[in-house]
């Protein structure tokens, strides 16, 4: 960890030097707003003031910065007191950053982020290994998940909370006579995202597979975060295109119909992206200006090209007892086409939101770093 070594009032707020000989800065009301003292903050760690209560400037008063590095800041108001350990300071470093812990991939991945269920079910370190791997990928496999009808929910809730649309809490990915989603046919599947037609999409996509007997019917799964950076990279005017105008995605049935609207790229206010949303099945058009359809369709047509680039697609086969995790805003997944006389196919799938799969991994990250605490 880094280091402290000079902390100072500066015009607003407060500047750091860190060991390293880098330089934070945090404007004063951020950091009065963060005051973690008990009168600001019950024990359970909820704030107890509101916005208002705040002075609209708070001004430092002084700093002093502890043997430990811990920063202490005496407020000319009322001589309120905060303090702010490194870890925290570093944390929360208020410069622009692009989450480090991402790994943008292709067809060349060496390996596919995979585990054991049946370690990962019982080992807590195992199961942060592969939820760390999940979160660097956008993806990852389970093995030897039990090859029973229900499996994949069970498996949802075990790393979140299984999400209940109008498919039910699972559903059968089958070739079915009259289906009212090509999934379930026997035709291949462009790689897309599931379901960008909800609001929100679901986050987390889980596929496990029952039966794979059938020829044909291979997984494909393509790193949307890398190829919208690709497209960012090549076509800048594109992308800032696919990143504006919404789109929307519908999808109707007997007892169904689910609309929204959203880019198919979405950016945060630093312009990294924070989801991609991609499906030719569901694609109900754009009703932007009337003069951006022409080139929106010509930036569409660019990116769907780029999602199919051989060079992009992971390519593999998915034997009974395999299941497939994915961030469903990133990872998109897509099948060859099979043969259903000539053998049967079953999948079954589910949703689980994202928040609930991140913070398991965070109590996890939590619990196995106090372990090695007590250890030490
Ligand atoms: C789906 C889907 C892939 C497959 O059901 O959403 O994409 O391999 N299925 O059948
Ligand atoms: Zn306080
Ligand atoms: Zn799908």
């Amino acid at each position: 960890m880094r280091r402290i070594v000079l902390a100072e009032p500066e015009k607003g707020g407060l500047a750091a030097t860190w060991s390293d000989g880098t330089t934070s800065f945090w404007p004063a009301i951020w950091l009065r707003d963060q005051c973690a003292c008990p009168q600001c903050r019950h024990p359970n760690g909820q704030r107890l003031f509101e916005i208002g209560d705040l002075p609209e400037h708070p001004e430092i008063d002084r700093v002093t910065t502890q043997a430990d590095s811990t920063v202490r800041v005496v407020w000319k108001e009322e001589g309120h007191v905060s303090t702010y350990s490194a870890l925290f300071l570093y944390e929360n470093n208020l410069k622009p950053r692009r989450p480090a812990s991402i790994k943008l991939w292709g067809a060349d991945l060496a390996e596919l982020p995979e585990a054991d269920w049946l370690w990962v079910a019982r080992n807590p370190a195992a199961e942060l290994a592969w939820l760390e791997a999940y979160h660097l990928h956008g993806f990852a496999l389970l093995r030897n998940v039990p090859v029973r009808p229900g499996m994949v929910a069970e498996v949802g809730d075990r790393i979140g909370f299984v999400r209940t649309t109008n498919y039910g809490r699972l559903f059968d990915v089958i070739s079915e006579p009259d289906p009212n989603n090509l999934a379930y046919t026997a035709l291949g599947l462009g790689v897309h995202s599931d379901n960008p037609y909800r609001d929100p999409t679901p986050g987390v996509q889980l596929l496990h597979c029952l039966v794979c007997e059938a020829p044909g019917g291979d997984s494909i799964l393509v790193d949307g975060l890398a190829a919208a950076e690709q497209l960012r990279a090549e076509a800048p005017e594109q992308f800032e295109l696919l990143a504006r105008v919404p789109a929307s995605f519908r999808f109707a049935d007997k007892n169904a119909d689910l609309q929204a609207r959203r880019p198919l790229i979405s950016i945060d206010i630093e312009g990294e992206i924070t989801a991609i949303h991609f499906n030719n099945r569901s694609f109900a058009g754009i009703d932007g200006p009337v003069e951006l359809v022409e080139p929106w369709y010509a930036a569409y047509r660019t990116f769907a090209r780029m999602l199919k680039e051989p060079a992009r697609q992971l390519v593999f086969r998915l034997a009974p007892g395999d299941l497939l995790v994915m961030q469903n805003e990133r990872a998109l997944h897509g099948r060859t086409a099979f043969d259903a006389n000539l053998g049967r196919r079953h999948l079954q799938g589910c949703y689980v939101d994202k928040d609930g799969l991140e913070s398991r991994l965070r109590i996890l990250r939590r619990q196995i770093a106090e372990s090695q605490q007590a250890a030490e």
